[in-house]
C-alpha cells in the first residue's frame, strides 16, 4: 500500500514518518495542495491524506475518479468545504476526524477572549507604535466572572469551551439548532438566537458553518448586540460578514472581535513555508485594530491535535485502502 499525504507541513512530518514505520506503509508528504491541477501528484497511490480550507471541487472528484483513487482522508473536522455529493458520484470515500482535540480550539477561544476583556491589544499597541511602556486607562479590563458568555454550538469544542468559561466563572447560555437533551447546571439552552445577541458579553461560535447560516453575523445583528460586545470567531468566517464586522468595530456598534477563522481563506494560508506579504485590505485594516486578534485558523494548532489529525487520518485511510469501513466516513 502506498498512500500520500498532501498540504504536509514541517511539524507533522515526524509524525507521518512515525507512523509509516509503526504500520510499515510507504508515506510520501507534499506541500502542494489538492486541486485539479494537482490531483496527478497522486498518481500510483491507493489513498490521499489532505488539510485545507479551500473548496474540494466537483472537478477534483471526477479528476480522483480519472486516477482511480478512491479514499481522501481529512485530517481536520470540518467538512463544509467539500462537494460531496460529487464525492459520492464520483466514487470517492471521505473520512474526517471529528475529535482530534477539541481542548485546542475551546482553550483558544478562551485566550481570545481573555486577551480582549483585559485590553492587551492597546497595550501592544502603546508598545510597539508608541514604544511607550507605562499604565493607561485605556488598558482597564472586565472579569470573565462578571459576564454573561454566549456559545452557539454546544458539540465538542462549545462543550469544552463552555466549562472553561465556567471555571473562570462566567454566566453561560447556549443555543444549539439541536439542543442536547441534558444541560446540567453549567449553562441554560436559550429558545432564539436573539437572546443570544441581546444578551451576551461575549459570544463565541462553535457550530458547522451551513448554507442557513452563511453572514448569519451582518450588520442587523451587530446593531442587536451590546456595545461592549466580544465576538470570537474560531468556527468558519462564512458565518460573519467580514465587511459589516469592520464596520461594527469601527463604528462602536461591538468592542471586540477574535478572528481565527475568515471568510474567503486563500489558498496562501496553508502553505507555512509561504513568504508571501499579505496585501487583502479587509486583512491589512483588521490587523491593525487594537481591538482584534486576528489568527491564521491556528485554534486547533497544539502537539496534541497534530499527533491526533496525522494518525487518525492515515488510519483511516489504511481501513479504506484495505476494503474495511473507517469510523469516521462522512456521509
Ligand atoms: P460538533 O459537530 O461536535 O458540534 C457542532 C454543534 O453545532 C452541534 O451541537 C450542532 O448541533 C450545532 N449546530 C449545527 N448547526 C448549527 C447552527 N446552524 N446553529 C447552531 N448550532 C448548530 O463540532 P465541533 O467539533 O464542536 O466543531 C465545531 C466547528 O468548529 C467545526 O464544524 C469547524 O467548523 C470548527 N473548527 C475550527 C477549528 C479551528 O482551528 N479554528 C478546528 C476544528 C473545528
Ligand atoms: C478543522 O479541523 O475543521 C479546522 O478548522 C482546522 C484546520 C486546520 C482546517
Amino acid at each position: 500500500m502506498k498512500l500520500i499525504v498532501y498540504n504536509v507541513r514541517d511539524d507533522e512530518i515526524p509524525f507521518v514518518e512515525k507512523w509509516g514505520r509503526d504500520h510499515q506503509i510507504e508515506v510520501t508528504t507534499t506541500t502542494t495542495t489538492l486541486n485539479t491541477e494537482t490531483a496527478a501528484e497522486a498518481a500510483g497511490f491507493d489513498g490521499v491524506s489532505c488539510l485545507q480550507t479551500i473548496p474540494y471541487s466537483k472537478e477534483l472528484f471526477a479528476a480522483l475518479q480519472r486516477l482511480g483513487i478512491h479514499y481522501l482522508a481529512l485530517r481536520n473536522v470540518g467538512t463544509d468545504n467539500i462537494d460531496i455529493q460529487a464525492a459520492k458520484a464520483n466514487n470517492v470515500q471521505i473520512t474526517n476526524v471529528p475529535a482530534y482535540s477539541p481542548e485546542s480550539i475551546a482553550e483558544f477561544a478562551v485566550m481570545m477572549a481573555l486577551y480582549l476583556s483585559r485590553k492587551v491589544g492597546y497595550m501592544q499597541q502603546q508598545l510597539q507604535e508608541q514604544h511607550e511602556f507605562h499604565f493607561s486607562p485605556a488598558f482597564m479590563g472586565r472579569l470573565i466572572s462578571e459576564q454573561t458568555v454566549g456559545v452557539i454550538g454546544t458539540g465538542r469544542i462549545g462543550r469544552h469551551a463552555i466549562q472553561l468559561f465556567r471555571g473562570l466563572g462566567a454566566n453561560v447560555i447556549a443555543y444549539d439548532k439541536y439542543p442536547q437533551k441534558v444541560a446540567g447546571g453549567a449553562f441554560k439552552y436559550v429558545d432564539h438566537l436573539e437572546d443570544i445577541f441581546k444578551q451576551s458579553d461575549i459570544i463565541s461560535l462553535h457550530m458547522p458553518a451551513t448554507a442557513d447560516n452563511f453572514h448569519l453575523f451582518d450588520h442587523e445583528v451587530f446593531e442587536e448586540m451590546k456595545p461592549n460586545a466580544i465576538l470570537i470567531n474560531t468556527a468558519r468566517g462564512t458565518i460573519v460578514n467580514t465587511n459589516d464586522l469592520i464596520f461594527a468595530l469601527e463604528s462602536g456598534e461591538i468592542a471586540a472581535a477574535g478572528i481565527d477563522t475568515l471568510e474567503d481563506e486563500s489558498i496562501d494560508l496553508q502553505d507555512s513555508r509561504s513568504t508571501k506579504k499579505i496585501t487583502d485590505a479587509d486583512l491589512i485594516k483588521l490587523s491593525m485594530m487594537p481591538n482584534v486578534i486576528l489568527t491564521p485558523h491556528s485554534a486547533f494548532h497544539t502537539t496534541e491535535s497534530v499527533k491526533n489529525m496525522v494518525n487518525i487520518s492515515l488510519n483511516n485511510l489504511k481501513t479504506m485502502a484495505e476494503g474495511g469501513k473507517p469510523a469516521d466516513l462522512v456521509d
